[in-house]
């Protein structure tokens, strides 16, 4: 929860007003400071400075009593921010300047050697690059959960048939077990996006300074390496103007989101009692305040528009990076509310999802009764003449509208109709295709890889299960 911070005018900035005869405007301070929303990445801070401290020592660039003295202060400065006690302040414009402040304040000069070789913009890329691999690394935890928890639907129903819908018309039978690991390969597919957006945003950017290097003799290894990262980035200017790496958390955040809403879209419409496929659990809907009766998918319905912001997100901050010359520029403290905003709408929505899937009671009376409205065999009575009567498909796909018309001038299901009704529409039509027209059948009988076949179905369970393990 942001603190807020304590507004201050007057005289010159005392981390920087060397230079400066007077204090900054009033709006100037609200312009300019980012501490109000850049206070999440204090322990990312702390965490960084920790690191550059060990290695200016290890380096004999700064004395051991000195590192005590800091290593000490960033202690009791992680307790005090821990305990909601830290006075953060505007003037200090950012959480990087209030923290070397207080530890000035804590421990008097020897703070001042903190910042040697090093700069704010090599300091905000790290402890924002951490805070989003974080929140990737937690992505892909998430998206853990609420893949096992399709693949529980799945297996629950892994040769229960409904209707596979195209144009959301009723198509060809499917099973509830193919629907939801249709979900599973997609949301399986975001979760490689995060791993690779996470080895691809495991670089060091601390000691690239401000945008040059600097001339001190420090171990960019070093530090990348206490700090968990897979290598220092290779080139300083890139390494402080860099943010693909929120980008690319946002973009993926952003398909993953869009994963999310057509699964939320589906458990709305799923959920009406027109369709009655799925009930939804008491603990995931909400009543009306004035229709005693409703049943509302809310969390369902918010899922499904958290699409908006994240994406949203994407837009504004490639909006902001656009035409950027290098390196560093103001512009790119712009770059975190809206990866803050991301972060929080994705993992909401990726949980609350994950919980309303392993709640969820289907129903397959009402799915399986669905399954065999809308003539959906009618593809494998077509099949049936191809494969007994060597008819070409497009000839079979005439007789078989022609079967499907009679059948609904008579207001049944093609399974319905009488041998001789058949008949009257081909000859050669024997009752031995009566076995095709079920649902059972027809889900059974389309085993080609990856097809909706129960035996399907439960392998590529079986495959996911050992992928997750
Ligand atoms: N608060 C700043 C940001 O978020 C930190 C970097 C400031 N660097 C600078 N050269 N003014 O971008």
């Amino acid at each position: 929860m942001a603190k807020p911070s304590k507004p201050q005018t007057g005289s010159s900035n005392k981390m920087w007003g060397g230079r400066f005869t007077e204090g900054s405007d009033a709006l100037m301070l609200a312009i300019n400071s980012s501490i109000d929303y850049d206070q999440v990445m204090a322990f990312e801070d702390i965490e960084g400075s920790r690191a550059h401290v060990n290695m200016l020592v290890a380096q004999n660039i700064i004395t051991k009593d000195d590192c005590a003295a800091i290593l000490g202060g960033l202690d009791q400065i992680e307790v005090e921010i821990a305990e909601g006690r830290f006075e953060y302040s505007q003037e200090l414009e950012d959480i990087h300047l209030n923290i070397e402040n207080r530890l000035r304040e804590i421990i008097g000069d020897a703070a001042g050697r903190l910042h040697t070789a090093r700069s704010r913009n090599d300091q905000v890329a790290l402890d924002f690059r951490m805070w989003v691999r974080k929140r990737t690394a937690q992505s892909i935890t998430e998206l853990h959960d609420l893949i096992e928890a399709l693949i529980v639907q799945a297996e629950n129903g892994a040769d229960q048939p409904m209707p596979g819908y195209t144009h959301l018309q009723v198509a060809q039978p499917v099973t509830w077990g193919h629907h939801m690991m249709a979900y599973v390969e997609m949301f399986g597919r975001d979760l490689t996006r995060f791993q690779d957006a996470f080895e691809r945003m495991n670089e060091c950017p601390l000691g690239s300074a401000a945008l040059a290097g600097t001339g001190f003799n420090i171990d960019r290894f070093a530090t990348s390496d206490a700090l968990g990262f897979d290598r220092p980035t290779a080139n300083s200017m890139d390494g402080v103007a860099d943010r693909d790496f929120a980008l690319e958390f946002l973009s993926t955040a952003s398909i993953c989101a869009l994963h999310l809403s057509r699964l939320a879209e589906e458990l709305v419409i799923w959920s009406t009692t027109q369709f009655s496929f799925v009930r939804i659990s008491d603990k995931w809907s909400t009543g009306s305040s004035i229709m005693p009766q409703k049943r509302n998918p809310d969390a369902a319905e918010l899922i499904r528009a958290k699409i908006g912001r994240i994406n949203g997100a994407y837009v504004a901050l490639s909006t902001i990076m656009k035409g950027l010359p290098m390196t560093y520029s103001k512009d790119m403290q712009e770059d975190k509310e809206q990866v803050f905003d991301g972060a929080a709408s994705i993992s909401i929505a990726l949980r609350a999802m994950a919980g309303m899937m392993s709640d969820l009671t289907p129903n397959f009376d009402a799915m399986r009764k669905a399954s065999a409205t809308g003539f959906s065999t009618a593809t494998d009575l077509a099949d049936w003449l191809v494969r007994t009567l060597n008819m070409p498909f497009r000839d079979a796909h005439h007789v078989t509208g022609a079967i499907v018309k009679l059948a609904e001038d008579n207001g049944i299901d093609i399974s319905e109709l009488t041998l001789d009704q058949m008949q009257s529409v081909h000859g050669e039509i024997t009752a031995d295709i009566f076995d095709f027209l079920t649902v059972e059948n027809s889900v059974a009988s389309r085993k080609s890889y990856g097809g909706t076949s129960p035996d399907n179905v439960r392998a590529q369970i079986t495959a996911w299960k050992e992928r997750l393990a």
